[in-house]
């Protein structure tokens, strides 16, 4: 198709101005797919596909034989072009759709969590803003890299608490949307009949992997019945993945802060956390034990606390917006556990960090008179992206939701 259509696609580039490539004057997309990254050999342990990935015209997991196009050969082969077709004005992608709702998307076990619309409305936003430095890349349809060999968070289960709106829900979607999601996402919810946790009922409605957990962070009784449901869930395997994310606010400052809302907010906010951790730890254990290799990291048994900058000590931030003392205060007892859990479970393999998710569009973030700078979705995908890449020698530390280290 490249060498036929050369000519016509010379001329396109001939005829507009400037001498920059984009794909509004000259462009070839080859879609390929995440299956022929040779760095990630992403999806190995869920199906081999060796000719979808190399070179054979057969696909195996599906009903039909369909022939395919060689995803790792057209990788290469995208690279080829973008270099030989530079000089006539022609760019170049490889461009993977993401997991998308198709027929040969479609397995027998799972939906695939992109639609059509979604998949393709990415990718005209890819090429609409792709130019010169891009040419020979391998992207995906949210424009991320492929080539390279970044580690892709893989977990196998996962367990988020307030996870029926916010940062929590926003956990749970983008779980559901990476390329391959967890068997487990458990998503801890304290009241899974009332309104609020709607949005989240319909997300578990066509997701089977989602399973709702009844669980109010505040009361060590739901904890241990939480833990022991999901280990039920898990059968013999233990839990990849704590993100200790709900929490509360209360406006308050310093004149007017109470007993009661000190306690409440202390208790959420800490204590929670703490005894989330002490309940969940034989299945975090398990997940470490199951996972080959020693060095620590999310993909193979982590705790997330979900802290706040406005916990810095140091910092002090944004004190002239709200003193929120007894908030402030629960996050900065929140580090010090998260180092405490941090040098306590290193021995069982499980790594531990503070992270502060950036001042976020929710009920949370968003109640004074500011609007926050940050949607969840980039909240959620930078922090993932944090997850996905620290090891041993970020646990324990506090970050941010680019990984940025937050002074205590
Ligand atoms: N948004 C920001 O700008 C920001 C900044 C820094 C840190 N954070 C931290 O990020 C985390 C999530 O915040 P968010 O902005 O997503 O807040 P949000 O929109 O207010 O959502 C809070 C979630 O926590 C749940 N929750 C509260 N108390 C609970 C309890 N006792 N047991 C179980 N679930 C409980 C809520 O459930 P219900 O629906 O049942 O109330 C809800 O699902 C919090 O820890 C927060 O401190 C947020």
């Amino acid at each position: 198709m490249g060498q036929a259509f050369l000519p016509l696609l010379k001329k396109a580039a001939q005829e507009s101005l400037g001498s920059g490539l984009s794909c509004s004057k000259a462009a070839i997309v080859n879609i390929s797919s995440i299956g022929g990254s040779i760095a990630s050999i992403f999806g190995w342990e869920m199906m081999q596909i060796t000719s979808y990935r190399c070179s054979k015209p057969s696909f195996p997991f599906h009903h039909h034989p369909v022939p395919v196009s060689p995803q790792a050969a057209l990788n290469m082969l995208s690279k080829c072009q973008s270099l030989a077709y530079k000089e006539h004005g022609i760019l170049c992608v490889a461009l993977h759709p993401g997991w998308v709702q198709t027929d040969l998307g479609a397995t027998a076990r799972h939906t695939p969590p992109v639609t059509v619309d979604d998949s393709v409305q990415g990718m005209l936003k890819v090429l609409s803003s792709l130019s010169e430095k891009e040419t020979s890349a391998f992207l995906d349809w949210e424009g991320k890299r492929r080539t390279s060999s970044m580690t892709e968070l893989c977990v196998r289960s996962v367990l988020v608490t307030g996870a029926n709106r916010g940062l929590g829900l926003g956990f749970v979607q983008h779980f559901l949307r990476m390329p391959k999601p967890p068997q487990w996402i458990f998503a801890g919810c304290r009241d899974p009949t009332g309104q609020r946790a709607q949005e989240l009922k319909n997300l578990a409605s066509k997701h089977p992997n989602i399973i709702i957990i009844p669980l109010e962070v505040a009361d060590p009784s739901s904890i241990k019945a939480a833990a022991a449901k999901v280990g039920e869930h898990l059968g013999g395997s233990g839990l990849n993945l704590l993100i200790n994310n709900a929490g509360i606010a209360r406006p308050k400052s310093l004149d007017n802060e109470t007993l009661e809302s000190m306690s409440e907010v202390y208790t959420t906010n800490t204590i929670g956390p703490l005894l989330m951790g002490q309940a969940f730890l034989p299945l975090l254990k398990k997940a470490a034990q199951g996972s080959p290799g020693s060095e620590l990291s999310c993909s193979k048994a982590a705790v997330i606390n979900m802290s706040s900058y406005a916990g810095s000590i140091e910092d002090m931030y944004v004190w002239e917006f709200g003193q929120v003392v007894s908030y402030r205060c629960s996050k900065a007892a929140l580090n010090m556990l998260s180092k405490c859990q941090s040098l306590a479970y290193k021995e069982h393999g499980i790594l531990c960090v503070a992270l502060h998710p950036g001042w976020v569009q929710t009920d949370m973030g968003g109640t004074g008179s500011f609007k926050p700078p940050l949607t969840v979705d980039d909240s959620v995908q930078g922090m993932l992206k944090v997850l996905s890449s620290i090891s041993e020698k970020e646990t324990g530390a506090f970050l941010d939701w680019e990984g940025k280290v937050i002074p205590w």
